[in-house]
């Protein structure tokens, strides 16, 4: 890793792919913070909601991105002064937040604070979509975490219930939306080591990244 003390590990990946639960592993190994951008992106998606905005209208999406207080930290999401950890991952604020993540400004937001998050937590394992690419192009390391659409849905499925064919068709339909987005669209950065985690546990994951370490 580069000679400087702070260091960046990057996560990007598809949903359900279990960068999460890797990350947070990764993260506790190397006693480093960890920052789940994707719960940012929900943060924004239950601020919007709450205060009415139209997730499709761009404009209004753009001018309440600036003044929605978020914070997230050791697992808790809280906006506007509101825990919202347990309904950014729920149904409504799920089926929004591909729309909200696709607005430029937010976008720019949220990349403005992640980057000051690790600012303040001199360095971290940072998870989400754009982070080796867009974020910290700089990262120490930056893996790109994988697995075939039926695993991710068949792991959702154990974790929050619902039918695995459905869950598996809403998985596609927002992988296609991430990817396809002209801004900052879910792709691998050249440098980034994939990991396809179809058929490991999230151990074996773990062990072989931290083998990657120097
Ligand atoms: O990882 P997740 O499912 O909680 O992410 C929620 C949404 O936010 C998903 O539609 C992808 C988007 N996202 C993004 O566009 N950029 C990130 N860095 C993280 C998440």
């Amino acid at each position: 890793m580069s000679g400087d003390e702070r260091v960046v590990i990057a996560i990007d990946g598809p949903a359900g792919a279990g960068k999460s639960t890797v990350g947070r592993a990764l993260a506790r190994r190397l006693d480093l913070g960890y920052l789940d951008t994707g719960a940012m992106y929900r943060g924004m998606t239950f601020a919007a909601l709450r205060r009415g905005v139209v997730e499709g209208d761009l404009d209004e999406v753009a001018a309440m991105a600036p003044a929605v207080d978020l914070a997230v930290e050791d697992g808790t999401v809280t906006v506007d002064g509101v825990d919202a950890t347990s309904a950014i991952r729920g149904r409504e604020v799920t089926e929004a937040v591909s729309q909200i993540a696709a607005n430029p400004a937010v976008r720019r937001v949220l990349v403005d604070r992640q980057r000051d998050w690790v600012e303040r937590h001199g360095g971290g394992v940072v998870e989400g979509r754009d982070i080796g690419t867009v974020v910290f192009p700089d990262a120490d390391l930056k893996l790109y975490i994988t697995a075939s659409p039926r695993v991710r849905a068949e792991r959702r499925v154990r974790e929050l219930g619902g039918d695995v064919v459905e869950v598996e068709a809403s998985i596609i339909k927002r992988d296609r939306v991430d990817s396809s987005r002209t801004h900052s669209p879910l792709s691998e950065a050249d440098d980034a080591v994939v990991v396809d985690t179809t058929g490991m546990s999230i151990d074996e994951v773990v062990d072989h990244i931290m083998e990657m370490l120097p």
